[in-house]
């Protein structure tokens, strides 16, 4: 799988999107080290604070059903500029795949490579508690 195709498959995650509150979609796509992808979407909740990030679903998805190591990551969204993930997003993956690659996608299907280290460079992970 290409990175354009990995960035168009979060892309089809946006029709999934709940976000009645800051209508603001935002699809993920999530790959595991066995090529496996895992899909997401952002998840609201009339107590905003509840509300799950498209990353992160993907990630608990993923967890979930038994893979805890990572290649790429395709983020998403409906704006001008590239769709970043949020701190909360880059730590939970920092916790699992330092190493990640990730792509932010712009409304017009381009988008920029990056990784998470450069995202979240001295981040605290499980080797920080020992
Ligand atoms: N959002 C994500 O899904 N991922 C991010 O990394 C940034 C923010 C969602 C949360 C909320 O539903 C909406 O975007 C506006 O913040």
């Amino acid at each position: 799988m290409t990175d354009q195709d990995l960035v168009e498959l979060a892309f089809t995650m946006l029709d999934k999107s709940y976000a009645p509150y800051s209508h603001f979609p935002v699809g993920a796509a999530l790959e595991g080290e066995d090529g496996t992808i895992y899909t997401g979407c952002n998840v609201e909740n009339a107590a905003y604070g509840s509300t799950l990030c498209a990353e992160r679903t993907a990630l608990v998805k993923a967890v979930s059903e038994g893979c805890r190591s990572f290649t790429r990551l395709a983020v998403v969204g409906r704006s001008a500029d590239y769709c970043w993930p949020c701190g909360s997003c880059r730590q939970m993956l920092y916790e699992f795949s330092p190493n990640l690659t990730v792509l932010v996608a712009r409304q017009d299907h381009t988008f920029f490579k990056t990784t998470l280290g450069q995202l979240l460079p001295h981040g605290f992970g499980p080797a920080s508690l020992d």
